[in-house]
Parts: structure tokens; C-alpha cells; sequence
């Protein structure tokens, strides 16, 4: 079966669209194809790569349409840098497109649907989430294969932590999800090592999370080099290339690509 991560977090900003685009990178580097999916009405993640303002027709909106036929609305992105990472955009008609779902006979299932009537050849599915756990959520629960989790190093987001993962316990079961997506970990994110209360708090998550069967992956240090990257609309990988942070997320790449060679 094809890896499908979803990136979930019920905190806003903790790094999500940031995550999507540098997994998403980093894979396309062991030549497997990636197909990003931008799930929020922001856009954010579609703005990360590089395209501001898609029409409604380029969005998943067209994908959640009872006339959907297969035709999926993915765009290649970085196309100078490779030939392996595309997305279906996000935007405002999400907004429309989440109502919608409420009222759909088989809502939360409808991404799933899409994807085994009209299946993607990609060995990788990346799922960027927005932050209100809601239907646009729950489409992404529903088809996943897997879940990555970023939190910011604050005592509120581990707090918040806690909560996302009820809702997770709650939906699966009350989805009758078989089996389970599986929590790949959770990813410390904006992590600064000279702050005193992010070291305090760095040190005790994996110990909270590992009572859960839940692990933690190293932390994403904080750097403005981010923001100015996806301002750009490209990854830190092709914005600063020999960017300490480009390593941090090497442990997760690793993790995904044995699931995609086991998938495979
Ligand atoms: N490690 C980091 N260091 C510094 N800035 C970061 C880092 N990770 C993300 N950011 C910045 O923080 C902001 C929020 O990140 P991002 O948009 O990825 O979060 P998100 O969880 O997708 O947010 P939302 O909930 O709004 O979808 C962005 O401006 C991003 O560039
Ligand atoms: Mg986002």
C-alpha cells in the first residue's frame, strides 16, 4: 500500500506546511515520488511551494467534487531543482468544500474514495492538515497511512498535545478506522537550544509520549532562515543548501523511505 502521512497538529504555526514541503523534498533526493496535498484553506503549504494564487479548479476542491473523474489537479513544484514532487493545491473554496462534507453522505471518507477510485502512482502521499480539527481533517485521518505530529517547544502545545491525541483515539474508533493510522512520532519544532525552557521541555517530552508507545524525533532548530525560504517558495534544501537545519530532518526522511522501500 502507498505511504500517505498526514500532518496533523491542533496548534496553529507549529510547523506543519514547513514539515510537508522539506519531507516532501528530501524524499524526492532518493528519486520516489511525492505528491503533497494542501488540505487548508490558508494555502499556506501551496504558497510554500512556490504558487500563490491557484484558481478553484487547480485546488483539492475539484478532487471533492461529485464530477471528479480522476483528474488530478497536481502541479509539479521546484521543477528546476527535480522532476519528483507535485501538489494539489489549497485555497479558500476549502472553505466551501468543508460544509460540503459535513452535509456528504460518506464525508470523511470522500479523499479516501477519490484515492482508490482514481489512485496516484506516487510512492509517497503528504497530507498538510489545517490547524481546526475538523472535516478537512478528518478526510485526511481517513486516508492516511500515517501520522506525523509538530509541536512548538512550549509548555501550551505539549498541553495541546494531550488533546490532539484523544481526538485521534476518539475518530479512529468512532470512524471504525482498521487499522489505525500509525503515529510515526511527533517533531519538535522551533527548538532553541540556548532557551533554558526549551532544553527543560525537549528532555521531558519523549518520556511523556513513550508511556503512549508514541515516539519523538530530534528537534527542527528555530531559524529565520525558514521563514525567508518558504517566503520564497522553496525549501531551506534548495533556498540555503548547506544549512545546518537541512540535517535535522534526516531521521524522519530515513523513517519514511524504509516504509516506502517495505511498500514498495
Ligand atoms: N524551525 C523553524 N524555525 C523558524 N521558523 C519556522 C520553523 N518552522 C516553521 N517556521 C515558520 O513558522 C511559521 C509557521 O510555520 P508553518 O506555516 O509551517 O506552520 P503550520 O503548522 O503549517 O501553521 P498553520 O497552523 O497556520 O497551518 C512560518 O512562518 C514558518 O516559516
Ligand atoms: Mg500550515
Amino acid at each position: 500500500m502507498q505511504v500517505r502521512l498526514a500532518i496533523i497538529s491542533n496548534a496553529g504555526g507549529s510547523g506543519k506546511s514547513t514539515l510537508a514541503v522539506h519531507l516532501a523534498y528530501a524524499v524526492a533526493q532518493y528519486k520516489y515520488k511525492v505528491a503533497l496535498m494542501d488540505l487548508d484553506p490558508q494555502g499556506t503549504l501551496t504558497l510554500f511551494c512556490g504558487f500563490p494564487s491557484p484558481e478553484p479548479n487547480e485546488t483539492l476542491s475539484a478532487v471533492l467534487k461529485e464530477d471528479f473523474k480522476g483528474n488530478w489537479p497536481l502541479v509539479s513544484c521546484w521543477k528546476d531543482k527535480t522532476d519528483y514532487v507535485s501538489v494539489c493545491q489549497g485555497g479558500m473554496t476549502l472553505t466551501q468544500t468543508a460544509d460540503e462534507l459535513v452535509l456528504h453522505k460518506r464525508g470523511a471518507y470522500l479523499l479516501e474514495d477519490c484515492l482508490l477510485d482514481y489512485p496516484l502512482n506516487h510512492d509517497l502521499v503528504i497530507f498538510d492538515c489545517p490547524a481546526t480539527l475538523g472535516p478537512l481533517v478528518l478526510i485526511a485521518l481517513t486516508a492516511c497511512t500515517h501520522i506525523l505530529v509538530p509541536v512548538q517547544v512550549e509548555p501550551k502545545s505539549i498541553q495541546g498535545s494531550a488533546r490532539l491525541l484523544e481526538w485521534y483515539y476518539f475518530h479512529c474508533r468512532y470512524l471504525r478506522l482498521q487499522p489505525y493510522p500509525e503515529i510515526l512520532g511527533f517533531v519538535p519544532n522551533q527548538y532553541d537550544k540556548k532557551r533554558a525552557a526549551h532544553r527543560q521541555i525537549l528532555s521531558a517530552l519523549p518520556q511523556q509520549l513513550e508511556s503512549m508507545k508514541i515516539p519523538t524525533f530530534d528537534a527542527v532548530r528555530e531559524s529565520t532562515e525558514f521563514v525567508n525560504a518558504s517566503g520564497m517558495g522553496f525549501p531551506l534544501q534548495i533556498y540555503r543548501p548547506a544549512h545546518p537545519a537541512n540535517k535535522d530532518f534526516r531521521p524522519i526522511v530515513s523513517n519514511l523511505v524504509n516504509l516506502i522501500k517495505k511498500e514498495n
